[in-house]
């Protein structure tokens, strides 16, 4: 059994050359898969384009698009005891990606978009009844949106992430989160690296998953 650990952005392709995609690089799910590493367990890693290295011992499966990590995910969410949804997944694509590049035409380009699938949210739908973690960016009513996505998508834990700010969140090496847990319980950790975060979170995903005591 290993942790499935989601990272980096996707792309939805508009045409050949153009894609839809946000500003994630893969360093804080790159770091949490070290960090599982680290601590003895067998990590597959999904993740989206990024210029991150592989961490050393880790299965890393590279995908673009929401729909194939989507498909990645399920692929091995039946091995795992522990999945970590840290990947910033386009929540909507074009419609029709262009088959030539989409070439001028008038002052003004309407794009249709759809809904990508909601990857997490498939998760515990699927079957899977391993431990749970999401993720939420967030640049308003933080806690709020946090707790909804905790209960919507049926997660043991989620890690809230205020992204308004510019030195962390997106693209940066530190990161500033406040975990939410399904007992309620609302635990805000101080500023730190992304690295010393990921030790942090594996090791309460680690607690999570002991047994109780009778
Ligand atoms: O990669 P970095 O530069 O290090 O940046 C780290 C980060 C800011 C990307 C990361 O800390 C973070 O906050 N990741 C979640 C980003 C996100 O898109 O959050 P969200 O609130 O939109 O999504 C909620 C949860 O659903 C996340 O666990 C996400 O992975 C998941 N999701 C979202 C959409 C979708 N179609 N499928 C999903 O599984």
């Amino acid at each position: 059994m290993s942790y499935l650990i989601t990272a980096g952005p996707t792309r939805e392709p508009l045409d050949p050359v153009r894609y839809l995609s946000n500003r994630s690089s893969g360093k804080m799910g790159y770091a949490l898969a070290a960090a599982a590493h680290t601590a003895g367990q067998d990590v597959i890693l999904i993740s989206g384009p990024t210029s991150l290295p592989a961490p050393g011992g880790v299965h890393l499966i590279k995908v673009t698009t929401a729909q194939e990590m989507h498909d990645a995910v399920h692929y091995h969410l039946p091995q795992a005891k522990a999945a970590i949804f840290s990947a910033a997944v386009a929540d909507y694509r074009p419609a029709a990606a262009a088959p030539q590049k989409i070439k001028k035409h008038g002052e003004t380009l309407t794009l249709t978009l759809e809904r990508t699938p909601d990857i997490l949210g498939s998760a515990r739908a699927s079957g899977y009844s391993g431990l749970l973690v999401g993720f939420a960016a967030e640049t308003e009513n933080l806690l709020a949106n946090a707790r909804g996505k905790l209960q919507r998508k049926g997660c043991d834990l989620i890690v809230a992430n205020d992204v308004s700010g510019s030195e962390t969140g997106f693209d940066t090496d530190e990161n500033e989160i406040t975990l939410v847990f399904a007992n309620g319980e609302v635990r805000p950790l101080p500023r730190a690296s992304k690295d010393a975060l990921a030790e942090i979170i594996v090791g309460i995903c680690a607690q999570l998953m002991v047994p109780s005591q009778p």
